[in-house]
């Protein structure tokens, strides 16, 4: 078996370019390993993508919201993880099912234990091995979204969730923050807050040691 990891956090606490620099890393060290995410892993999962963030033409209720998410869980877990991880490969996913709790469960405000359910009945119960929370204050987060988004001419913003306003994004940071006090054996809190070379540093360490207790050969 291998290793499934997760990497979440709320808008703009880097941990999409997190995942790719340790994407790269264990690839240098010659480690097999997968990069994904959620929403839209897969085909399907990129046609539930586009209706998940659509920020303009489509009313979604909240529990429809949930079981999309959960479907988009459902099939990548069935097509991408679950294959990979039987291969041996490390697996580095971009949010999973504590995105699901964060945002939908504190986010929405729906309740949580139901999602919980859903969650474990569409990822067949898979739970990471190591789950790295990027914290990161939601004012801090937004205003990187922002810039990035001027960056790249996408003012006003792009999706249905960066278009929330900032108490929507602090009740999710304290929802992931609450999800790691829960579980402290899996959660590793990184201040995402700092550089993106020295974050890259920390969360390097934490893999090493994962993978390196696992029995992979690092290079
Ligand atoms: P991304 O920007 O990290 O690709 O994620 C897309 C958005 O989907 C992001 O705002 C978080 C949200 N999301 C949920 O609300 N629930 C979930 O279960 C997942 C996986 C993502």
């Amino acid at each position: 078996m291998g290793l499934f990891i997760t990497f979440e956090g709320i808008e703009g606490s880097g941990k999409t370019t997190q995942i790719r620099m340790a994407g790269g890393y264990l690839k240098k060290k010659d480690v097999p390993c997968v990069l994904t995410g959620e929403p839209g892993g897969t085909p399907v999962g990129t046609e539930l993508r586009k209706i998940l963030l659509d920020k303009t033409s489509l009313v979604l209720s909240c529990r429809t919201e949930l079981l999309l998410f959960a479907a988009d869980r459902a099939q990548h877990v069935e097509e991408v993880i679950e294959p990979s991880l039987e291969k041996g490969e490390v697996v580095l996913c971009d949010r999973f099912s504590d995105a699901t709790v964060a945002y939908q469960g504190y986010g929405r405000k729906q309740d949580i234990k139901p999602i919980r359910a859903i969650c474990d009945f569409a990822s067949r119960s898979l739970t990471p091995d190591m789950t790295l929370l990027f914290d990161i204050s939601a004012d801090k987060g937004l205003d990187r979204v922002i810039d990035r988004a001027r960056r790249m001419g996408n003012v006003p913003l792009e999706d249905r969730f960066e278009k929330e306003h900032l108490r929507f994004h602090e009740t999710i940071r304290n929802g992931y923050l609450a999800l790691a006090e829960e579980n402290p054996d899996r959660f590793k809190i990184i201040d995402a807050s700092r550089d993106v070379d020295t974050v890259h540093q920390e969360v390097r360490i934490h893999l090493e040691g994962l993978i390196e207790r696992q029995g992979y050969a690092v290079q």
